[in-house]
């Protein structure tokens, strides 16, 4: 809900259980002034006097805008007095960039504020804008904050506008900025790092004097950075203590920032990464920026993630697939890799019909003169040397034993030994006359243009047409270089990376309107764009390349943070793992790919009779489960960083039923009397635990915990909770 409060010029936005305040100070500034727990709309006049109007700077000072240094903004200006980074800096025709903007008007609207050719939220209750203007040129700007009353989250945007007729560039233009105080302890930022095969990690530090800097400058979200960063007061454990969440909506390069001001408090803002950019804003015209999702928890990182999942699930995802089962998958890319024919295949199928799986996805091979990643990326014609009878065949075996189809795509990328390349060199990213740069052996089109996306566009439609599929795996195997594109003038390269990211939204809603049912999967070389913008049509992503058994539980415990488990696509795979050369027991790679959408990477028709018994017992299990995967609340209770146990459970809303799934990492003589705390339970309801054959209650199983089970190195255990009345 959001009030104004007419006397003090506060605005108070109140969501499920936090408040968010800011007013128009006396010289006209928006000044921030409260982002905590929920308070009541009597208490604005409270902040208001008892702390605004001690930062407030004093119009009649001619010296007043000095003391903006030191005042909490909803935006930092460039030029003025405010030395902390600029929010929004743009440059005119005479080369100034300096500006002062000021409140000039705000309206309140029901529901959200759809942004233009970028993912955004569905729905939301209210959205208050607030227009501020430059004192120095035509340009506005409006500050787009949505509340819902059932949501931790508050999502922001920004747009600026030039009201002129002249053009202007726009040289940063972050989504959001507020600002944390100084409450006499410290902040520390978590930021989910990593590498391929390594993703989102969640790294703790303390923040210092000066800035901390989270980003990506590879041209999409990217492995190595989430478009994450949490913010932890020194009380902030999984479980209790406050933290804040900011999180972006956006799939392009990034750039999150906190930054410590000299009286100690923390500017925090982000959006699209500044470096080298730049948008040319011609008179009448405004940009748009991505949205930012922040959340506020007094539930430590336990409370946030829960947030953030339910604002994933209820507000971002497609409604139609959210709490959708989903399909249950076998891949056929670690079993053959690029080396499969109609037999290879077939054996597949067969075997995973009979083991339960519900679709069968292609993966990367099928096409053009694609034999191995140095050939026919971009030619999305079948194979028909590999491939006998084309993709009709292969389906035909599918639909003959009662499975899906799915099949894998690279719409984004071009091999030069293509006939797509052939025709159209030109539509690769990269310079005339200069060397471009490969990754994988392959060059990344230009989707900047417009008919580069339309061909793609046509291209795909076609295969989704004339064949039955029902998934599509949307992969993208490397980073984005060069930055360049022939189709722009030399004044506007600086638009590249963000249009290229406007070129992929583009294709993305394209695609999915055109085939509504077909269920879209993410993936970018594992888990490298995983991330909200991203997650608006595909409601679920690879998770990540690693599979094995036991790095899976830190990147999957990472990618929680922030993502909901049904959004992580989690496969078992064979061992010795490809990536880390481990072995680990079949039931735990069963195990931690139950907590998310699951499925099976490997030669199904290669496993001995028990891992085919093992096969069909995870999946009843798992379809047994998958309710609360899709709908449930997540309770992380031992961090694999931190300890020899992974340990995470499941909890129903209603808090009837709960799935709990552990693995112990390494084991010592002495680790015979563990106990394991469970949480999130109602602790006046009794619970039965069917693997252990125990009932107990709510409150003994959270205050007493339960023993664990002595397990062999990488040894899982799974339990399945049922209230008993
Ligand atoms: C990277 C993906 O993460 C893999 O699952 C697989 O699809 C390969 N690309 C195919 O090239």
């Amino acid at each position: 809900m959001v009030i104004f409060d007419r006397a003090t010029n506060c605005f108070l936005l109140n969501g499920k259980r936090f408040s968010y305040a800011m007013f128009v100070n006396r010289a006209g500034f928006l000044q921030h002034l409260y982002y905590g727990k929920k308070i009541g709309a009597e208490d604005a006049d409270y902040l208001v006097r008892g702390h605004g109007k001690k930062a407030e700077p004093d119009p009649n000072d001619p010296n007043m805008e000095m003391a903006t240094d030191f005042m909490p903004s909803e935006l930092g200006s460039f030029g003025r007095g405010d030395f902390r980074s600029a929010t929004v800096v743009v440059r005119r025709g005479d080369g100034a960039a300096m500006s002062r903007f000021r409140y000039r008007s705000h309206n309140v609207v029901k529901g959200a504020r759809p942004l233009t050719g970028m993912p955004c939220v569905r729905r939301a209750d209210e959205t208050l804008t607030i227009t501020l203007k430059d004192d120095f040129s035509e340009t506005e700007i409006d500050l787009n904050y949505s509340v819902s009353d059932g949501s931790d989250v508050l999502v922001r945007s920004a747009a600026v506008r030039n009201a002129g007729s002249g053009t202007a560039e726009i040289l940063k233009a972050f989504s959001f900025c507020t600002q944390l105080p100084d409450t006499c302890g410290t902040y520390s930022a978590l930021r989910l790092a990593g590498a391929w095969a390594s993703e989102r990690r969640p790294v703790v530090t303390p923040i210092g004097e000066g800035t901390l800097r989270v980003e990506s400058a590879r041209g999409y979200s990217s492995h190595f950075m989430n478009p994450f960063l949490a913010i932890l007061r020194e009380n902030c454990t999984e479980e209790r203590g406050e933290c804040y969440g900011f999180n972006l909506i956006y799939s392009g390069s990034f750039a999150l920032t906190a930054e410590v001001s000299a009286n100690k408090s923390v500017r925090v803002q982000g959006g699209i990464n500044d470096y080298l950019f730049g948008w040319q804003l011609k008179g009448g015209e405004a940009f748009e920026t991505p949205q930012a999702a922040l959340c506020y928890s007094a539930e430590g990182l336990g409370g946030m993630s829960r947030a953030y999942h339910d604002f994933y699930r209820d507000y971002v995802i497609d409604p139609a697939r959210a709490y959708a089962r989903r399909p249950i998958v076998a891949n056929n890319w670690e079993a053959t890799f690029f080396d499969f024919d109609n037999e290879k295949l077939y054996a597949i199928i067969d075997e995973a019909a009979r083991l339960g799986v519900d679709t069968f996805v292609l993966d990367d091979g099928w096409f053009g003169a694609r034999d191995h990643d140095r050939a026919g990326l971009g030619d999305w014609t079948v194979n028909e040397t590999k491939l006998k009878g084309g993709l009709k065949a292969v389906i035909d075996r599918c639909q003959k034993n009662g499975l899906k189809f799915g099949l894998w795509f690279e719409p984004e990328m071009v091999n030069e030994d293509s006939d797509l390349y052939r025709a159209h060199p030109d539509w690769a990213i990269g310079k005339a006359g200069v060397e471009p740069v490969r990754g994988r052996n392959q060059l990344v089109l230009d989707f900047t243009r417009k008919e580069v996306v339309d061909y793609i566009f046509k291209a795909v439609s076609k295969v989704l047409k004339e064949n039955d599929i029902s998934y599509v795996k949307w992969d993208k195997n490397r980073d984005i270089t060069e930055n360049y594109s022939a189709a722009l003038p030399a004044d506007r390269q600086g638009e590249f990376i963000h249009r290229y990211t406007l070129g992929f939204y583009d294709l993305a809603k394209r695609l999915t309107e055109a085939f509504p049912n077909v269920f879209f999967e993410g993936c970018a070389g594992g888990g490298g764009r995983f991330d909200g913008g991203a997650l608006y049509y595909f409601p679920q992503i690879w998770t990540s390349d690693d599979t094995d058994g036991l790095e899976r539980t830190k990147i999957q415990w990472g990618t929680s943070l922030c993502y909901p488990l049904s959004s992580m696509s989690c496969h078992v795979s064979d061992c010795p793992n490809q990536q880390t050369q481990r072995t680990t027991p079949f039931e735990t790679r069963g195990a931690i790919a139950s907590l998310g959408a699951t499925g099976y990477e490997l030669d199904l028709s290669k496993l001995t009779k028990e891992e085919k018994e093992l096969v069909k017992e995870q999946i009843g299990s798992y379809k047994k489960i998958d309710g609360l995967v899709l709908k449930g609340d997540l309770y992380r209770l031992s961090d694999p960083f931190c300890s020899e146990y992974f340990c995470e459970m499941i909890v129903s809303k209603d808090k009837s039923r709960a799935y709990v799934v552990g693995e112990r990492f390494r084991g010592d003589p002495c680790d015979h009397d563990r106990v394991l705390k469970l949480s999130g339970l109602d602790e006046t309801k009794k619970y039965y635990i069917r693997e252990l054959n125990l009932t107990a209650g709510g409150a003994a199983l959270m205050g007493a915990g339960i023993m664990l089970p002595r397990l062999c190195d990488c040894g899982s255990w799974t339990w399945n909770m049922e209230e008993i009345k």
